[in-house]
């Protein structure tokens, strides 16, 4: 029998995965990506824990059908090409022609949201339904559109970078990490949501906020359930922009999930019925109907699974 490596690399972690065919995890490592060390060092963590989780595993190297990698960041898909990523500091870097040469199997690359997409979609919270849209609310907004149960990568690979949808109006926009103005990330990212409430504390707003120098996403949402108005302003706005986009996104694909994963999306219903009521304004009824918001179900493991099924379902 077959197994199939995922592996999702973020900005601090490198998490690796063993799945059989059904797409079920038999096996998860996770080591630091020690991203600060330089693009090398990356490449041959990868080439490493993706060898280390089959050797330590009951099977053999043999048995490995292919390597599925995903990425946070702007790719060339077909030719495995990390164009650029933003958190990682990589600039156009072959990874799929590194990996093929070091560990000598198939490898497929694909964008990290757009694979944990699929990940959800196989095995999660979008499993039975062919056409959902996936975001990752983290240090970035990841997108991921799953049409017909494929990922839809576009003519380059940049079909569903939803975070960098230009959705802020100018008058309001900063300058988002990928150099453009506006982008969804500067709102509704962990990253977006720190920036505010720290923006706001600097300004001198009344608010219960403190500490700002380590704040954490969840201390704002916290501070918003609690009732903080600077706070319920910033998680407003936050899901102001998701629900208009997926408003949009609504009448260009029509699915019928949208999936929202990532450490923001903990913040369960509170988030989610902010969201849903833009939704719910903007939406014409046809391209809502039984159409559902909902929160991603595989957690920390959508990206692995879905990056061994790169392989499995490619
Ligand atoms: C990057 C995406 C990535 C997302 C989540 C964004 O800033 O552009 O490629 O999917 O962050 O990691
Ligand atoms: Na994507
Ligand atoms: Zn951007």
């Amino acid at each position: 029998e077959k197994i199939y490596v995922g592996v999702d690399v973020g900005g601090t972690a490198i998490k690796v995965g063993i799945c059989n065919a059904d797409g079920q995890l038999l096996k998860t490592y996770e080591g630091p990506t020690e991203a600060s060390k330089g693009t090398d060092t990356i490449l041959q963590n990868i080439a490493k824990y993706a060898q280390q989780i089959v050797e330590e595993s009951d099977y053999d190297w043999e048995k490995v059908d292919g390597i599925g990698v995903g990425i946070a960041g702007f790719l060339d898909i077909p030719n495995g090409i990390v164009k650029f990523a933003p958190n990682l500091k990589i600039e156009n870097v072959n990874l799929k022609a590194y990996l093929e040469q070091a560990l000598n199997k198939t490898v497929k690359v694909n964008n990290d949201a757009n694979v944990a997409a699929l990940g959800e979609a196989w095995g999660g919270a979008g499993k039975g339904v062919a056409h959902c849209v996936c975001y990752t609310l983290g240090t970035g907004v990841g997108g991921g559109i799953i049409i017909d149960e494929k990922i839809v990568e576009g003519f380059a690979g940049m079909a569903g970078e939803l975070g960098h949808m230009a959705i802020v109006p100018d008058l309001e926009a900063i300058q988002c990490g990928c150099g453009k103005m506006g982008c969804l990330e500067t709102v509704s990212s962990a990253t977006g949501i720190i920036r505010m409430a720290k923006d706001a504390v600097e300004r001198g707003d009344r608010t219960s906020l403190s500490q700002v120098e380590n704040i954490m996403a969840k201390d704002v949402l916290d501070a918003a359930k609690a009732g903080d108005e600077v706070a319920t302003r910033i998680v407003n706005r936050a899901a102001y922009y998701l629900g208009k986009s997926m408003a949009m996104l609504a009448i260009i694909l029509n699915p019928q999930y949208f999936i929202i994963g990532g450490g923001v999306s903990k913040a369960g219903d509170f988030l989610f019925d902010q969201i849903r009521e833009v939704f719910e304004k903007y939406t014409q009824d046809q391209a809502k109907e039984n159409v559902k918001i909902v929160a991603a179900t595989l957690g920390n493991n959508a990206g692995v699974v879905g990056a061994a099924g790169l392989i499995l379902r490619g």
